[in-house]
């Protein structure tokens, strides 16, 4: 069975209540379990965690990459400026995918810009929670295809 983690950033706690055009209208509870029940039927565990201090996301990486096969990750505003959880992910031995509610290359200039995403296998942006759905098919299909290799 996949164990997979998901690290939501700043701000992701307050979904249904941030801009609705932009982040839809889920609260953060609803699209959690909308990816919980996908993984479910995809006989994945998930282990999910939001927090808005940066830290606290490095400690998170580095204390749980061990006991997970992939993670997902949306740095929220950190994508854009966090060396330091960029570093984190380039520590940690397992594939990383990194998520965005919203297409950040069609937003302000500041946003286009991802350093996190560097330390990553690949990055899907734009398809509001089915961004994370999308991630976890993009880990199943690199994890199947390096356990094929061996
Ligand atoms: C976001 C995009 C970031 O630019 C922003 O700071 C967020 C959310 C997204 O999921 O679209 O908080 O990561």
């Amino acid at each position: 069975m996949l164990k997979i983690g998901i690290i939501n950033g700043p701000n992701l706690n307050s979904l249904g209540k941030r801009d609705q055009k932009i982040y839809g209208n889920l609260t953060m509870e609803e699209m959690n379990y909308k990816i919980e029940s996908f993984a479910k039927k995809e006989s994945i565990e998930l282990i999910i965690k939001q927090s808005n201090f940066e830290g606290e996301i490095i400690e998170f990486i580095q204390r749980n990459s061990s006991k997970l096969n992939g993670l997902i990750i949306n740095p929220a505003a950190y994508t854009h400026y966090s060396y330091a959880i960029a570093d984190a992910l380039r520590d940690c031995p397992i594939p990383v995918v990194e998520v965005h509610l919203s297409n950040i290359f069609s937003r302000e200039d500041f946003r286009g810009k991802s350093v996190t995403a560097p330390a990553c296998i690949g990055q899907i942006a734009g398809f509001g929670f089915q961004s994370y759905i999308l991630a976890i098919h993009a880990l199943q299909d690199f994890l199947k295809k390096k356990s094929e290799k061996v």
